[in-house]
């Protein structure tokens, strides 16, 4: 049929040129959608920090730890804010209380979280008014937070702030339906004063790992025991001179008694810095090694 109206040799112009437009569409297209979207971001800033994972560090992972809060200088209380329940005071309670507390007295303060189970004696359960070594009042309950009670497994929790301690007290409270009357009027002025009198310092909380460390410079080490390179004696005694000097440091009265010397090297052998030849040394041989550690 298009033969009738185009000769061969333009037929073949023809298709060739269809072919150019083809591939030109087919050209932009890859352009479109391949090259035009990567070059979307090319123009926006790299983010600041790339997200590096933690390596050979778990930090705030390790269960045993807990990140660095800085010490923090409170301002005076308000008591209006706090001697009564309110909304936000509660609403913030509630998370310090699942955070802090529901692990032994439980999500409903029954007193039988996971951990509790094997605590004696048992965590107090809020739902009930028997029991209470310090009391339910307001004041019981404050004290209770700012002390711990001794001999149980509640502690101190006075590193949390009297405004976070009076929206535990308020959310204990509301977990029983008792009367947690009657209040001493006395006991809570003078909580109101205080709080309104002063500020209060939540000192700084540093990560256990961190603590070791400080732990660890700030040991000091033993002193040296003198002559252990030319004394024959302690030169054949002593294995290790700094491990031997921290040795002594641990073995209180060696200096006056051989007998204490001989039992505690002998049994710290080997490894603490002695040779095990010392084990089987005489009376004799303990006296002359303790006047030669001991220098003379
Ligand atoms: C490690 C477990 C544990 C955690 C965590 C814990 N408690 Fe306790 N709590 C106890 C135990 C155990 C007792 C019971 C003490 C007793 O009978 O001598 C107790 C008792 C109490 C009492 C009653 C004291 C009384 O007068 O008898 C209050 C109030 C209280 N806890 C509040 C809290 C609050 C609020 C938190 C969280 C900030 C908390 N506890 C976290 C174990 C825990």
């Amino acid at each position: 049929m298009i033969e009738q109206y185009l000769s061969p040799s333009e037929l073949k112009r023809l298709l060739s040129a269809l072919l150019v437009v083809a591939l030109f569409i087919a050209i932009m297209a890859l352009f479109g959608f391949l090259v035009v979207p990567g070059t979307r971001n090319v123009n926006q800033p790299q983010t600041a920090t790339a997200v590096e994972s933690p390596q050979g560090d778990t930090g705030w992972l390790d269960p045993t730890d807990y990140p660095a809060a800085a010490r923090q200088v409170l301002p005076p209380l308000d008591p209006r804010t706090v001697m009564t329940p309110n909304p936000g005071l509660m609403a913030r309670g509630k998370v310090l209380f699942a955070e802090n507390c529901a692990t032994c007295h439980g999500p409903e303060g029954r007193g039988n979280g996971p951990a509790g189970v094997g605590l004696n004696p048992q965590p107090r359960n809020f739902t009930q008014p028997t029991g209470w070594v310090n009391g339910y009042r307001i004041e019981d309950i404050y004290k209770t937070l700012r002390e711990g009670v001794k001999g149980s497994g509640m502690v101190s929790f006075n590193y949390l702030s009297r405004k976070d301690r009076m929206a535990l007290v308020h959310v204990v409270q509301s977990f029983g339906a008792f009367n947690h009357g009657p209040e001493d009027p006395k006991a809570l002025d003078a909580l109101a004063k205080l709080f309104a009198s002063s500020g209060e310092v939540i000192p700084d909380k540093i990560p256990v790992a961190f603590a070791e460390q400080q732990l660890e410079s700030e040991f000091t080490p033993a002193p040296p025991i003198p002559g252990t390179r030319t004394n024959p004696l302690l030169k054949e005694a002593v294995t290790d001179p700094a491990r031997a000097a921290q040795t002594l440091a641990g073995i209180p009265r060696w200096r006056e008694d051989d007998k204490a010397l001989a039992t505690a090297v002998s049994i710290g052998l080997p490894g603490n810095g002695f040779s095990p030849a010392v084990a089987t040394y005489a009376p004799d041989q303990w006296k002359a090694l303790q006047s030669a550690l001991a220098g003379h």
